[in-house]
């Protein structure tokens, strides 16, 4: 992890790694006991573009591409660094050995009220507990970091996995709903979750 770390901040001059990058400056990295979640960058792109090449993810998600490319590999990490894509955007990584391990983050909605909250692990490191771990700290950052009063997250009505981390990390299940997914190339059904910012005190309290 740290060798990450270092390496990242070193692509940029002595006067720049005294700053925050401009467009993370609200998104400061998180940790959780196992891992680190952090901006994606350039050593990501092979893991990434190996581990989202996968139908079972892209999908239960709404814009991954399938097939999914180095070059789409390369777009992403490109656009999240110009702040392109959604609002914090993090790599989930391994607290021991850097390992890339897939992708969550958040995204307003036009309202400015809900950020929507969307993730996805590479498949051999499912089951794990991964994702319920990463989750919250993208969650209360959510919450915590700006005046949001809405919490919006998704699952296909297939994605148990999902469902469940949605509910164990506060969110109530409003109604159906519907997304286009780009790998599916139409309109899916999905369970539509809430997490309001009074819940979110409730259960931090
Ligand atoms: C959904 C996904 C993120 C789950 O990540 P994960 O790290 O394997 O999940 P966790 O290990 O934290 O498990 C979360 C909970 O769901 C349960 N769970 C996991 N997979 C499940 C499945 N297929 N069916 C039922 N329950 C499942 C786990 O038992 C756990 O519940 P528990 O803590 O009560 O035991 C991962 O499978 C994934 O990336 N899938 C493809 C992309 C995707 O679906 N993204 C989300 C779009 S809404």
């Amino acid at each position: 992890m740290q060798t990450e770390l270092v390496r990242e901040d070193q692509s940029r001059s002595p006067e720049q790694r005294l700053r925050p990058q401009r467009s993370r400056t609200d998104c400061p990295i998180l940790l959780s006991p196992r891992l680190v979640l952090r901006a994606p960058h350039e050593d990501d792109i092979d893991a990434l573009a190996h581990l989202a090449n996968n139908a079972n993810i892209a999908t239960m998600v709404s814009r991954m591409p399938h097939p999914y490319t180095a070059k789409d590999a390369a777009d992403f990490v490109r656009r999240s660094k110009a702040g392109e894509i959604g609002k914090c955007v993090y790599a989930i990584t391994r607290m021991d050995n850097g390992a890339f391990l897939g992708c969550c983050g958040v995204e307003p909605h036009a309202d400015e009220k809900t950020v929507e909250l969307g993730y996805w692990l590479g498949e051999p490191y499912w089951g794990h507990g991964y994702m319920s771990e990463a989750a919250l700290p993208v969650r209360d950052h959510a919450f915590a970091q700006g005046g949001h009063a809405l919490l919006y997250s998704g699952c296909r009505l297939s994605n148990n996995g999902s469902r469940r981390i949605l509910e164990k990390i506060g969110f109530a299940r409003i109604g159906l709903g519907h997304i286009f997914s780009r790998a599916c190339g139409m309109n899916v059904p999905v369970h539509r979750f809430l997490l309001t910012r009074e819940r979110w005190e409730g259960l931090r309290s």
